[in-house]
């Protein structure tokens, strides 16, 4: 139990420094929020810095001022003094409300989509988000999210499983992605390139392995790139295992299944093919195509001994040649 608690797997997927051309306090700024948010962002720290800065040196300044100047001296009787205790009440009073309206503004600009955005379709669940476009039926990309730069992008979001919260630091934008409800977060990216994508939402053991990559494409290239991306067939030369392991890797599988027999959340591909498993329920069964395919639709029907029941179902996610593919992935690796 400790050692399940413990295991430390390298992450399936790495960040990608996108923090160069952001500043020492902000990360890069790709989107049409990062002027306004950041600019909130800042006046409040600044209001913080000067108020802190004066309110240390008032502090010091009469800790001298009033100290004690004889052993017998004894502190003179205090009344109040009404027009500094109405200042001290008004002045961070219409501060305060000033930061609310502002930051009202802003969100109410960042909750209501242009009629013209595009509609992306995020779906997160342990340990991947699944995006779909539904103007693209059959591109489905895995922990990877392409948008057009300059165009707006609305993403209706839900989870599978617990609530993840999808958040891509470059565009200001993080919203959570609920199970049982769609919740909405738009954004229009200004800047070609690649920024991260993270879970930041406590979601399980991988929850830190969540990470995906948000891809700005000029709008010229973003259907085609979309297509391309979408598109998980065979290459012309290319071997079935070959194949399957690019759907292993497309498709999120390296969170929860290694090759190299190190255990991770489900139990590792090495060697398996053609070995006996040991069921929860008892019975053992012998790990061959009918197993694999059936793992892959029913993934809870028969769960190995010794781990829990939570992979997903891909029923309606690959395709008959991609479930094949997978079948001589697994059997290929040795
Ligand atoms: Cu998903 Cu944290």
């Amino acid at each position: 139990m400790i050692s399940t608690l413990f295991h430390a797997p390298e992450p399936a997927k790495k960040y990608i420094k996108d923090v160069e051309g952001g500043s020492w306090s902000m990360p890069i700024d790709a989107s049409t929020f990062g002027d306004p948010i950041d600019t909130l962002y800042l006046f409040i720290v600044a209001i913080d810095v000067l108020f802190f800065a004066l309110i240390v040196a008032t502090m010091v300044y009469f800790a001298w001022k009033y100290r004690r100047r004889t052993k017998f001296q004894k502190t003179s009787s205090i009344t109040h003094n009404g027009k500094i205790e109405f200042l001290w009440s008004a002045i961070p009073a219409v501060l305060l409300i000033v930061i609310f309206l502002w930051g009202e503004i802003d969100y109410m600009k960042m909750s209501v989509p242009p009629g013209d955005a595009i509609d992306i379709r995020i779906k997160g669940q342990k340990w991947f988000w699944t995006v779909t476009y539904p103007d693209h039926p059959g591109v489905i990309l895995t922990d990877e999210i392409i948008v057009p730069e300059g165009r707006p992008v609305r993403l209706t979001m839900t989870s599978e499983d617990v609530i993840h919260s999808f958040y891509i630091p470059a565009f200001r934008v993080k919203k959570d992605a609920v199970p049982g409800r769609y919740t909405n977060i738009w954004f229009q990216a200004t800047r070609v390139g690649e920024y991260n994508l993270f879970c930041t939402e406590y979601c399980g053991d991988d929850h830190s392995g969540m990470i995906g990559v948000a891809k700005v494409l000029p709008w010229d290239q973003f259907e085609k790139a979309l297509e391309e991306a979408g598109r998980l067939a065979p290459n012309t030369g290319e071997s079935m295992a070959g194949f399957g392991r690019r759907v292993f890797e497309r498709r999120g599988c390296p969170v929860c299944h290694s090759v190299d027999g190190t255990r991770l959340v489900g139990p590792s591909f090495k060697g398996k093919y053609g070995s006996q498993e040991q069921l929860a329920d008892g019975t053992s069964v012998t790990v061959d195509d009918n197993y694999i395919r059936k793992s892959l639709l029913e993934p809870n029907a028969q769960v190995v001994s010794g781990f829990t029941p939570q992979m997903p179902s891909f029923a309606g996610q690959l395709n008959d040649e991609q479930i094949t593919a997978l079948v001589e992935f697994i059997k290929s690796v040795k």
